[in-house]
């Protein structure tokens, strides 16, 4: 059967990959793709971007595709999945009404209060209803948030009344554009997060294996929010009990909830969670679809045939249905481009693609693209490079390797992808 990835990054690199290694599966397309998904086995790039919502309706019906599976949540947000349906077509993601859980933290916020999951004690307002003085008044540090879709970035820790009155106003101010129409406050949380994804059909979930991300720009988690620096799984932190807590207080009520507000969710829920010394998870935030970078070493880990369970989903069959980890850990390393993440440096030669090949691990592409006969960059992220070892140090070595081989003016990455994992195990 044939498959069809939708997106351009690391994320989708990696789902691409793990599909086609099913025997089932004869060929992944991969709208628009990257680099490494054009000289994959069994993966073809076909250049429709992420946003024509059409023309990848038209591609998928003109190719007969088995399914589609949607990584980024910008086409969620816009209605995917409701188009796709609309026309006969199978697609793995939530609905547009159930992807607000991603495209709005206002909505998210009030769902949570809702159905009584935990989180972060809020408020939200718009420029009309902004009260400054009792910002001003709030203890510190406290999170200012753009309610809308900001690409990982539009969240602010603010140390200081002044510095959150100034993230407040420059986002009502247009600084995320309509992102920041509405912004939420947040209480600030303490504790150690994980990222929590699960396979939903609707009213079940498989969970997929923990993960914990990087966000932070620079080494010792310094620096400014990305999209995510690296990544490992699974995250030490979730503890067999701590699971099942998140399994019973977060994943179970959200599911139900979402199905009696009449918006059962199907496709990759990703709860992004802090965990406080006592182990109780609260919500920070949702996402919609598998998250980038940690899709890159969950993948690595599966052992399942990938397809098998989507479909299993897409059928609504998900209960009891088991997935197979590699008992190792993944840890993956991005290499960004110059200037990342507000502006991208865009078109270096990217050296050392030979050399890969005959390391172990994986180079995952991001932004990446063919030009004149050579691999150049195309985007903020890079790379993802993913080893796999018995200890978080053993992956951490083995993705280094990699990273070691491939260059290009201006990379840059953090070296410390892994360090809380590594100081639970014992040793630097
Ligand atoms: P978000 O886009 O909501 O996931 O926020 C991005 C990052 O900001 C999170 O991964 C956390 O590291 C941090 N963050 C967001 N909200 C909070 C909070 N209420 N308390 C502490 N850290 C937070
Ligand atoms: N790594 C965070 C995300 O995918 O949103």
């Amino acid at each position: 059967m044939k498959i069809l990835v939708i997106g351009g990054g690391g994320r989708e690199h990696a789902l691409a990959w793990k599909c086609a290694q099913s025997p089932r599966v004869s060929e992944v397309i991969v709208a628009p793709g990257n680099a490494g998904t054009a000289r994959e086995h069994k993966l073809r790039n076909v250049p429709i971007g992420v946003e024509q919502l059409e023309e990848l309706a038209d591609l998928a019906a003109a190719e007969g595709v088995a399914f589609t599976l949607v990584g980024p949540e910008v086409p969620l947000v816009a209605g995917i999945v409701d188009l796709f349906e609309a026309r006969g077509l199978r697609c793995f993601g939530p609905s547009k009404a159930a992807a607000q859980l991603e495209g709005s933290k206002a909505f998210t916020k009030a769902f949570l209060e809702r159905h009584g999951i935990p989180t972060a004690g809020y408020c939200k307002f718009t420029r009309a209803t902004f009260d400054r003085d009792w910002l001003a008044a709030q203890p510190t540090p406290i999170v200012v948030k753009a309610s809308g879709l900001a690409a990982g970035k539009g969240v602010i820790i603010a140390q200081t009344a002044s510095e959150a009155v100034e993230a407040a106003e420059s986002m009502l101010d247009g600084r995320f554009g309509n992102a920041g129409d509405e912004i939420v406050i947040e209480e600030f949380l303490e504790g150690e997060e994980a990222t929590f994804i699960v396979m939903c059909d609707g009213k079940h979930a498989l969970p997929m294996a923990t993960s914990q991300d990087h966000k932070r720009l620079r080494d010792g988690d310094q620096g400014p929010n990305t999209g995510g620096m690296g990544a490992y799984s699974p995250a030490p932190v979730v503890t067999p009990m701590v699971h099942e807590r998140v399994m019973r207080e977060v994943i179970e009520p959200t599911l139900s909830g979402l199905a009696r507000d009449g918006m059962p969710f199907k496709g990759f829920l990703y709860a992004g969670l802090m965990i406080d010394a006592a182990g109780r998870p609260k919500v920070i935030e949702y996402n919609v679809r598998f998250g980038d970078p940690e899709t890159q070493p969950v993948m690595m880990r599966l052992k399942s045939d990938f397809t098998v369970l989507i479909e299993a989903a897409l059928d609504g069959a998900l209960e009891g249905v088991k997935a197979e980890w590699d008992p190792r850990a993944a840890l993956g390393v991005v290499i960004a481009a110059e200037g990342y993440p507000d502006e991208p440096r865009k078109g270096d030669v990217i050296d050392g693609l030979d050399s890969v090949g005959a390391l172990p691990g994986k180079l995952f592409h991001a932004g990446t693209a063919n030009k004149d006969g050579k691999v150049v960059t195309s985007g903020g992220r890079v790379f993802c490079a993913v080893g796999l070892g018995g200890t978080v140090k053993a992956a951490q070595r083995e993705a280094y390797a990699l990273v070691d081989v491939v260059s290009f003016k201006g990379g840059q990455y953090r070296r410390d992808i892994g360090h809380r994992a590594i100081a639970r195990d014992g040793g630097p």
